[in-house]
């Protein structure tokens, strides 16, 4: 018994020594992956007290950043760049899953910063931020898309939604900030929502002023 235990643990020890040998692509992807995460890692902890900005919470984009890693969402697009904290939570979901955000600001100085926010992060590759208005933008942009994240004007969610839910796969969702904080364009946009039958809502009220996510189940 003792005997096979030790040869047991001698083969383990052993194949776990061969692993990158056997396949060094595969250790090279790994060391990468950990770089990128050390780099961004590093970057959230200096800049912890430096979201001034209508930025969201460190705890809503960790929801963020869990949502796309559980359902391995790859297409994003992010309504409201400000200087760029929610966006990096979803772009380091993204460097894991193989996608990429799109991510939309109007304010020229706010859209800057977050450039080089996501420069300084390490996440540039995964992000196309673009400096435009919402309101035209979202129309014209060509899905599919299988992750939104809307935190611009509230009382537009609701047309930021009508716009993009065409656009939005079966199994993607459709995530708006703030949604428990009882403004009159988001309720509205949350009744509207919840009407709909091929869209299934929650609300996850983490610490802050909590985050919709509404699955779409089906086409119609
Ligand atoms: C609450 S902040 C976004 C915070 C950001 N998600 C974060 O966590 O870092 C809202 C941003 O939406 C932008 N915004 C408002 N209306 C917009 C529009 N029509 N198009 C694009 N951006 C808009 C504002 O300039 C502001 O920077």
């Amino acid at each position: 018994m003792r005997r096979k235990l030790n040869i047991g643990f001698f083969f383990i020890s052993f194949m776990l020594f061969l692993g990158p040998f056997i396949n060094p692509a595969l250790s090279e992807e790994a060391k990468k992956d950990s770089d990128l995460d050390e780099k961004v890692r590093k970057f959230l902890e200096s800049h912890r007290d430096r979201w001034v900005d209508w930025n969201v919470p460190e705890v809503d984009g960790k929801v963020l950043y869990d949502l796309i890693i559980k359902h391995n969402y790859k297409k994003a697009v992010e309504i409201g760049t400000s200087t760029g904290h929610s966006a990096i939570w979803i772009a380091w979901a993204l460097s894991k899953t193989g996608g990429k955000l799109i991510t939309i600001e109007i304010d020229e100085g706010r859209y800057k910063e977050a450039l080089a926010n996501f420069m300084e992060a390490g996440l540039s590759d995964y992000i196309d931020a673009r400096l435009a208005d919402a309101h035209e933008l979202v129309k014209e942009l060509k899905g599919p898309f299988d992750f939104v994240f809307s935190d611009a004007d509230k009382d537009w969610y609701k047309n930021y939604f009508i716009a993009l839910a065409p656009k939005l796969e079966v199994g993607g969702c459709f995530t708006a900030h703030n949604a428990s904080g009882g403004y009159s364009g988001i309720r509205e946009f949350l009744e509207y929502v919840k009407s709909l039958p091929n869209f299934e809502t929650t609300i996850n009220r983490s610490r802050s002023a909590g985050i919709s996510i509404s699955y779409k189940k089906a086409e119609k």
